[in-house]
């Protein structure tokens, strides 16, 4: 039997895994935009479609979720294919086994990798061992680029453009909460170094401010940003505030957690002050940094920001799995 490789114009922008925001470059995160609304369209009009029939998605979750897990699985069947699932504590990781060695069975029954993990560093290093793309769901305080590219999809749909490009007018992007530990902010500040006409504001407990070598790559490439002290001085100028949760999983002791947590809330007095055409973000889950009363507000767009990832989850995999696609 003769394999040849798929020829497409894709598969040289299309990393072998997605591990980072820095293996991708302006010209895939385009092409996953613009699939992402095909994937949109075929959902609201068909219900799926399939694109990836018979291929299997292997989903292994060391880390709790609910948001991530259920949109890639929904993805995957979206698109005709099916999902294997590994949890933590049903698999043989209870024996002692390594991830390495996890990883590399997983490569004999699928067409690729979904990996959270609590290890910063780990899907890099489950990549090394897969001869399937591993696709980054989150590792440790590392990075969280799937959501990252649904949080610029989302501000894509609702605002109509990725940062203004008009002469004195940057869209203004303020990120809210613990940008120390967020990983989906890591994710999106990098994300965001590939667009004009952006100012970051970020505002934080001052423990929990965004990792120094992060803001080196802003102050690199020339990305204007600003910290301020409150969420009361920056609401006026913003449109999209993005909110995240403080990571009590992250701290070392249930006293350093409790100096920081509640410090923040958008309730409907911040809301009061914000531009009509702002759009409050957060990847979810919330505790108590964002009101139910402001779930109401129409600029509340994190409910929405979920549909729109699993559009774009579908984007991810449909092209990830068919980069260097074996033909018959
Ligand atoms: C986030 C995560 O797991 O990093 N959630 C998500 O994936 N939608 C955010 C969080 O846990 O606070």
């Amino acid at each position: 039997m003769i394999r040849r490789q798929r020829s497409s114009s894709y598969d040289s922008i299309i990393p072998p895994h997605l591990i980072s925001i820095k293996n991708i470059g302006r010209e895939l995160v385009d092409e996953l935009l613009m699939k992402a609304e095909d994937m949109k369209s075929i959902v609201l009009t068909k219900g799926g479609c399939d694109k990836l029939k018979y291929r299997v998605l292997a989903s292994l979750f060391y880390e709790p979720s609910t948001r991530t897990s259920c949109s890639f699985s929904a993805a995957m069947q979206r698109l005709g294919g099916t999902v294997i699932t590994v949890n933590e504590q049903q698999s043989s990781a209870v024996k002692g086994e390594t991830l390495e060695d996890t990883i590399q069975t997983m490569c004999c029954y699928c067409d690729a990798i979904v990996i959270r993990h609590p290890m910063k560093g780990s899907s890099d290093m489950a990549s090394k061992f897969s001869s399937k793309p591993v696709i980054n769901a989150g590792d440790g305080t590392g990075e969280h680029p799937t959501q990252a590219l649904l949080d610029i999809y989302t501000i894509k749909c609702e605002l109509g453009t990725i940062g203004y490009e008009t002469a004195g007018a940057p869209m203004i992007i303020t990120l809210l909460g613990d940008l120390k530990h967020g990983r989906t902010v890591h994710s999106l500040v990098k994300l965001l170094l590939l667009y004009s006409g952006i100012k970051l504001v970020f505002i934080s407990p001052p423990t929990l401010s965004l990792p120094s070598d992060i803001i080196k790559e802003l102050d690199d490439a020339n990305i204007e940003h600003i910290t301020m002290n409150n969420i009361d001085e920056a609401i006026s100028i913003t449109d999209v505030l993005y909110v995240t949760r403080i990571q009590k999983e992250r701290f070392n002791s249930l006293e350093e957690y409790e100096a920081v947590t509640g410090s923040y809330c958008i309730d409907a007095n911040i809301m009061k002050k914000a531009k009509n055409r702002m759009i409050v973000m957060h990847p979810l889950p919330r505790n108590n940094e964002i009101s139910k009363e402001t779930d109401l507000d129409p600029r509340a767009a994190y409910f929405r920001q979920m549909e729109y990832g699993m559009y774009m989850r579908m984007a991810i995999l449909d092209l990830f799995m068919k980069r260097n696609e074996v033909e018959f």
